[in-house]
């Protein structure tokens, strides 16, 4: 599955008439690891330099010497937690301070929260909002400027399989955030009809990072059971998809069908299926929900 925009499918690396030989630079956030990493493979291969976000230093610039040495490209390493509030704006201040021209933004930095909303840790509640929601609309909001005046930009933001889903008891505040980006994305995406500047939504589904295991997800729900995909192929489709300027992209074929699935109606069944997929075991076995 894939929603074609109408924006010309350029190479993200090659220089633009108008800008000279400028190589052309992409900040990625969460480009440490998981898919963010392998996405920041594939805009290095194709000469672009790098600015990589996250919080681990240590992990971040281990991931940038390897693509420094792997691909003969700059990169920049930037340890920031966008899930502290104003860390956007911050971030954004350094690279305007640093004369940093971003031709292609990232946003791929998210986590997850599993458990009932009553009982979630309300500040790490706040912080997979501000993490997931505001910072990438901030940063979004902060690029576009400079890209529209250049005419030139490539806009890549990562939600989830989960966004077309009607919602899911346990992840009710994670899927919403995922349906947020894909709404928020879309939107803007008619808003820069014809500038130049073009935004594609990733919407993976179950991928082999580590975000289980920062989701706080119980061992055995049975989402966790499904199989799952490569980051290095997650991030493929998602490069080819914003070369070719495609609105949404949907990896592989358990996500169509997902992605398909979640949106039929009645979609309280899709309610009721993500509401066994998340049960804990223990529930899965009694009658409570
Ligand atoms: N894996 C899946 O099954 C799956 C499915 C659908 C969608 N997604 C989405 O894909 C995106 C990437 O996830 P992934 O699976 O690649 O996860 P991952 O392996 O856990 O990688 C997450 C990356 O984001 C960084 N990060 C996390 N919290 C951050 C923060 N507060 N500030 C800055 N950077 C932060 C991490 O580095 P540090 O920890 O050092 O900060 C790391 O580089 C997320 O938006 C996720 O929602 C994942």
């Amino acid at each position: 599955m894939s929603e074609q925009g109408t924006s010309s499918a350029r190479e993200p690396g090659a220089a633009a008439g108008a800008e000279g030989q400028r190589r052309r630079m992409a900040l990625i956030t969460g480009g440490s690891g998981g898919i963010g990493l392998e996405l920041a493979r594939l805009f290095a291969a194709d000469g672009l330099s790098l600015i990589l976000v996250g919080r681990d230093r240590r992990r971040l610039e281990a991931a940038g010497a390897q693509l420094r040495a792997q691909y003969q490209v700059p990169v920049r390493c930037m340890s920031r937690d966008l899930s502290e509030s104003r860390a956007a704006f911050e971030l954004w201040a350094d690279l305007t301070a640093s004369g940093a021209d971003v031709d292609v933004l990232v946003n791929n930095a998210g986590v997850g929260l599993y458990g009932p909303v009553d009982t979630q840790d309300p500040d790490a509640l706040e912080r997979m909002v501000q993490l997931n929601v505001a910072a990438l609309t901030t940063l979004t909001r902060l690029a576009l400027p400079a890209m529209r005046r250049r005419g030139w930009g490539r806009i890549l933001n990562v939600a989830s399989v989960v966004a077309f889903q009607p919602a899911a008891p346990r992840m009710a505040a994670y899927y919403a955030s995922k349906a947020y980006v894909l709404s928020f994305s879309r939107g803007l995406s008619a808003e820069l009809k014809g500038s130049g500047v073009s935004i594609t939504v990733l919407a993976p589904g179950p991928t082999e990072t580590q975000f289980d295991d920062t989701s706080d997800a119980a061992a055995d729900v049975l989402y966790k059971r499904l199989p799952k995909m490569s980051p290095a192929a997650v991030a493929r489709a998602g490069y080819r998809g914003l070369i070719r300027g495609a609105k949404v992209v949907v990896p592989g074929f358990l996500a169509k069908v997902m992605a398909f699935a979640g949106e039929l109606p009645p979609r309280s069944i899709a309610l009721e299926v993500n509401r066994l997929l998340w049960k804990p075991p223990a529930s899965r076995r009694g009658s409570g929900s």
